[in-house]
């Protein structure tokens, strides 16, 4: 009795998502085959199975534990997640979805999981939020194949975050500043504070490796060389919004 009753509420209560997750899900193309790769606690392809937005929904991870809590969220929620225990895409056939979100883990993570897919990615949207260096995993991208068509910013609890949506193509070599903060975000209201993040960041990163017993300069060079050219891209971006 008490159980029938609390799942009642929680099937009556909505799945409320933290920004970053909100920025994920209002990218994925509405009607999706969807395959969450690294799922977790499952809230993204529960939110969006439960506002009607797409047909179905792979849920994977490389670990049973997290796999577990979706399996939880989703029969609190009352939809119906395909759970896979797998590495990556390696349990995921490439006639399955047609959209692929790989979010919440570093860009070196998001890199090897795109390596080992045995999928050629035509007409795949894929959806790619890194945690850590975005950078890379732009610059893999585009080097594989792979055309970054959008990107999107999300501040989550004072971090500010890259939301990449790729498909397959070629596309131009990234400027400095195009690796480090994306292209086409110029319009974007916080990609000021996240080109000046960067470039202190990288900042910072040369001012540690100078202090290093026998300092590597081609390095301490080549990031002082990506702080700069960030710092002018961001003095652009302040005279051309007025800022
Ligand atoms: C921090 S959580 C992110 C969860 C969710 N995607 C999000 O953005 O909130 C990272 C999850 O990715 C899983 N993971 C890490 N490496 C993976 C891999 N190679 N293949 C599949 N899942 C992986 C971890 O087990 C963990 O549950």
């Amino acid at each position: 009795m008490r159980f029938a009753f609390l799942w009642r509420l929680m099937n009556e209560r909505e799945l409320r998502l933290q920004p970053r997750l909100q920025c994920i899900a209002d990218c994925v193309p509405g009607g999706a085959r969807l395959a969450d790769v690294g799922t977790d606690h499952g809230y993204l392809p529960v939110y969006l199975l439960r506002q009607g937005r797409i047909r179905s929904a792979i849920a994977s991870d490389i670990n049973a534990a997290p796999l577990a809590h979706a399996r939880r969220t989703a029969a609190a929620y009352g939809v119906t997640l395909d759970l896979r225990l797998c590495a990556g895409l390696d349990g995921i056939g490439a006639d399955e979805a047609d959209t692929v979100v790989i979010a919440g883990m570093g860009g070196e993570t998001i890199v090897t999981i795109l390596q080992n897919a045995a999928w050629d990615w035509q007409g795949v949207t894929l959806l790619l939020q890194p945690m850590t260096k975005a950078e890379l995993l732009r610059r893999w991208l585009v080097g594989h194949g792979l055309r970054i068509t959008a990107e999107r910013l999300v501040r989550d609890k004072g971090t500010i975050y890259a939301v990449l949506r790729v498909e397959q193509g070629q596309s131009a070599p990234l400027t400095r500043a195009e690796a480090w903060c994306g292209a086409g975000l110029g319009q974007d209201p916080l990609y000021g504070d996240y080109a000046r993040d960067r470039a202190d960041k990288l900042t910072r990163a040369a001012a540690g490796l100078r202090q290093a017993k026998t300092p590597d300069d081609a390095l301490i060079a080549s990031l002082e060389g990506d702080a700069q050219a960030l710092r002018e891209t961001v003095k652009e971006w302040e005279h051309a919004n007025g800022t």
